[in-house]
């Protein structure tokens, strides 16, 4: 099994890759706009300290738990279990968040597809094809299934191709590309009229709104999914590092690339809404609060790209093609996690078992379409908001509970031999043994 696994060939192709993950819909859209109707820079400064503070440390687990072991949630589970009963759940928990991955992915493309259609909505427009582009940018179920598929396809398509001429090739192209797009835009915007308002909201703190209980427990999810977390990503792209990396240095890199890009996003979406008001688009509901996240990105933000004639319209398709990088580098690392273990479970190729997994989740995807109103959102709560706490919470348990700790401890040896004598060492082992697991269970009871 060791010679046919793939191996990221360099470390920077695993940091772009691991933060082409992290790096998605959760920076750019939910974080933004939750920052805005929850405090501005008072929840930004939660959402920092949890992510340090809790969102690290998981990840840190999933990682060395994955370079162990070298293999799928299940098997990673399996080799650091020391007794019967955690073998005899290891499956059943690795198993659980191989089908949590491919749920997030079966509505994410869906998302996904939305973007890449307002993109081509944008360019359309831009090239005087008007019909074409108010089809492209109407919700319609023959739009969302059309571009789901072709979402899903351009997936499996990078996933079939490995580790290092798949997901490593690719993200380390669409990376660089999102953030020079991200950084330009935001410059641009920021130029715009109305743009400084939107800066104020953002960097004035208001803690009375960001220090209530209901908030931290939203920042706190909204950490876990941007680090994609509890589902077995991390935990296989763990498990393609070589063991002369150091763990601990990658899992704060990536850490810091997934924080500042959901930073930088506030500093692009804040601003825009407000360009948009100063334009006259609506952007409160009736009752004061700023309107809801989708409406957002799909009525306001088209709106304004509208009212500002062809700067808006380049400005547009550049969003919208950001966005779908965005998302496009976040669902491949989804996809890799049952694929791999298909791969590795049974004696299947990785193309077919891409095409045969991707082509299943598909399937989900369009009874989720066919069905919006009852499973749209029942989906994105039962992943996001339940499952994932509770398997990083789980993980967390293996980690520091099933398994041994000289052995967790040899493992971060490799590639950091000084570790022992380190800050990490003193405090991270007792803080996932208790810390962690407490947090997130107080945050699993509380989502009830
Ligand atoms: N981290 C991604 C985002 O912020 O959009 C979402 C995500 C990717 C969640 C991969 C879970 C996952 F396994």
């Amino acid at each position: 099994m060791q010679q046919t696994r793939g191996r990221f060939s360099s470390r920077i192709g695993f940091v772009l890759a691991a933060a082409g993950s992290a790096v998605g819909l959760g920076n750019i859209w939910g974080f933004p706009t939750q920052a805005a109707s929850n405090g501005g820079a008072a929840f930004l400064l939660v959402y920092l300290a949890l992510a340090f503070c809790l969102a690290y440390p998981v990840l840190m687990t999933e990682l060395v738990i994955g370079r162990y072991a070298r293999g799928n949630p299940i098997t990673a589970l399996t080799a650091v279990s020391s007794n019967a009963l955690s073998r005899a759940l290891a499956p059943i928990i690795g198993g659980f968040g191989i089908l949590v991955a491919s749920l997030i992915l079966s509505f994410y493309c869906i998302v996904g597809g939305w973007m890449m259609s307002h993109f081509l909505a944008e360019l359309t427009c831009l090239l005087g094809f008007a019909d074409t582009a108010a089809w492209l940018e109407t919700f319609s179920i023959s739009r969302s299934l059309f571009f789901t598929t072709v979402f899903m396809l351009l997936t499996i398509r990078i996933i079939s191709q490995g580790v290092e001429s798949g997901i490593e090739r690719w993200s380390t192209r669409l990376m660089p590309l999102l953030l020079a797009m991200l950084v330009l835009l935001t410059l641009y915007v920021l130029t715009m009229d109305g743009a400084m308002e939107g800066l104020r909201v953002y960097l004035i703190p208001d803690f009375s709104r960001a220090l209530s209980p209901s908030l931290i427990i939203k920042a706190l999810g909204s950490a876990f999914f941007s680090l994609s977390l509890g589902v077995g990503t991390m935990l296989i792209y763990g498990s393609y590092i070589d063991d002369r990396e150091s763990l601990p240095r990658l899992g704060t890199q990536v850490t810091i690339i997934d924080i500042s890009i959901a930073v930088l996003a506030g500093f692009l979406i804040l601003p825009a809404m407000y360009v948009a008001l100063h334009n006259g688009v609506e952007i409160f509901a009736a009752n004061g609060a700023l309107i809801s996240e989708d409406t957002l990105i799909f009525t306001v933000l088209p709106a304004l790209f509208d009212k500002i004639g062809l700067a808006g319209g380049v400005v547009g398709t550049f969003f919208f093609l950001l966005m779908s990088i965005a998302a496009l580098t976040s669902s491949i690392s989804m996809l890799e996690v049952p694929v791999a273990t298909a791969v590795e479970k049974s004696s299947m190729q990785r193309k077919l078992a891409s095409y045969a997994v991707g082509g299943l989740i598909l399937l989900i995807s369009i009874t989720i379409i066919m069905n919006f109103e009852q499973l749209f959102g029942a989906t994105i709560a039962f992943t996001t908001r339940y499952s994932q706490p509770l398997l990083g919470m789980l993980i967390c348990i293996y980690v520091a509970w099933v398994w041994h700790r000289g052995e967790v401890l040899q493992q971060l040896q490799k590639g950091s031999p000084d570790i022992e004598t380190s800050a990490f060492w003193r405090i991270w082992p007792g803080y996932i043994k208790y810390v962690c697991p407490l947090v997130i269970l107080i945050i699993f009871v509380q989502s009830f």
